[in-house]
């Protein structure tokens, strides 16, 4: 696996060394193909009159930005087509939806977030696609059956997300090692640039939205309050928030660091609640960030352990540098 590669190539190696089978093959060359298609959506997005908002509202009460309906539908679209899966997720959809009549006989189920990060579609930031893909537990031959979404993180075959930035990545995990290629997108093509990522066991950036700090539980705000001390070794931290996790996320992986998005009191006598959804943002980033040495956690329970019991559930997340996640354990525990 050498620098340079193509992806092609690298997918074909992991095919005959049986990391992948051919319905996984297929399945991720239908994302990577869809992605070279978002990637120049979105590079031209601002020429081509497909900014702002639909109008419409996805079933979090959210605006939908064009761009974000326009990516689900280039998804759902292509994985009908090709039948590569039995059923699949989208946070832009309420219900799960159907495969094609060609892909009841798949074994695959997806996940995915068609575009993470709207708020900044039109802001010029990164934004990214983040998917996540299980076995199906119901027999072949049908559509996917409620237990076969419903799988805990551990469960995943692959996960990964493209990011939409000054280049476009595509960054993944097939259970063995974590990869990054970079598009060149006057070929269409995917190349190797980040061969068997590691993430730091301790950053020195810290991600939040530290507008929400008078929501966290107290051992939240005396960890983040800790980062920015100036008498203790290793400290401050620099804080960088994009608002776009695949960003922030992506960042840190490379040079290290710990993401938060801590759940959120929501006022006397309500539960406290997250924000990101367990399906396809925490488990398919935590699958990526413990094949790369790092760790993912609500801040009592691994993300990967967590049962879902619905597509669209909401979690607290605490993901990145090993050390730095433990660190935050210690005092919310
Ligand atoms: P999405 O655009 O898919 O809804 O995801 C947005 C998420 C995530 O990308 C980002 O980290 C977070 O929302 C930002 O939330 P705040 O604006 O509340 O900080
Ligand atoms: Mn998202
Ligand atoms: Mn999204």
């Amino acid at each position: 696996m050498g620098k340079g590669q193509t992806l092609h190539a690298h997918l074909l190696d992991a095919s005959s060394n049986g990391t992948i089978d051919d319905g996984l093959l297929t399945l991720i060359l239908d994302l990577v193909r869809v992605s070279c298609t978002i990637s120049d959506e979105v590079n031209r997005a601002g020429l081509a009159d497909i900014l702002g908002v639909t109008g419409e509202r996805n079933v979090h009460g959210e605006e939908v930005k064009k761009l974000d309906m326009r990516a689900n539908d280039l998804l759902i679209d292509a994985m009908r087509e090709s039948g590569s899966v039995c059923g699949m997720a989208s946070e832009e959809n309420e219900d799960a939806i159907d495969a094609s009549a060609k892909g009841e006989s798949s074994e695959y189920v997806l996940f995915f977030d068609p575009l993470d990060g709207s708020s900044n579609i039109d802001v010029n930031v990164s934004i990214g696609t983040i998917f996540s893909i299980y076995r199906r537990k119901s027999e072949r031959g049908t559509s996917a059956t409620p237990e076969d979404y419903l799988q805990r993180g551990t469960e995943q075959v692959a996960a990964g997300y493209f990011v939409y930035g000054s280049s476009t990545m595509l960054v993944y995990t097939a259970g063995n090692g974590v990869h990054g290629f970079t598009l060149d997108p006057s070929k269409r093509e995917y190349f190797l640039s980040h061969a068997s990522i590691r993430t730091p066991s301790r950053g020195r950036v810290f991600s939040c939205n530290e507008g929400n700090t008078n929501t966290w539980c107290s051992g939240t705000q005396k960890y983040v309050a800790s980062l920015k001390a100036s008498d203790t070794a290793g400290k401050p931290y620099s804080g960088r928030y994009v608002g776009s996790f695949v960003a922030d996320f992506h960042r840190n992986l490379l040079k290290g660091g710990i993401f938060l998005y801590p759940s959120q009191d929501q006022g006397p006598g309500k539960p406290r609640k997250g924000k990101l959804r367990l399906m396809y943002e925490g488990n398919p980033m935590a699958m990526v960030v413990e094949q790369a040495g790092g760790r993912a956690s609500d801040g009592a329970r691994r993300i990967m352990d967590i049962v879902p019991g619905e597509i669209h559930e909401r979690v607290a997340l605490i993901i990145g540098s090993s050390d730095d996640v433990e660190e935050y354990l210690g005092f919310v525990k």
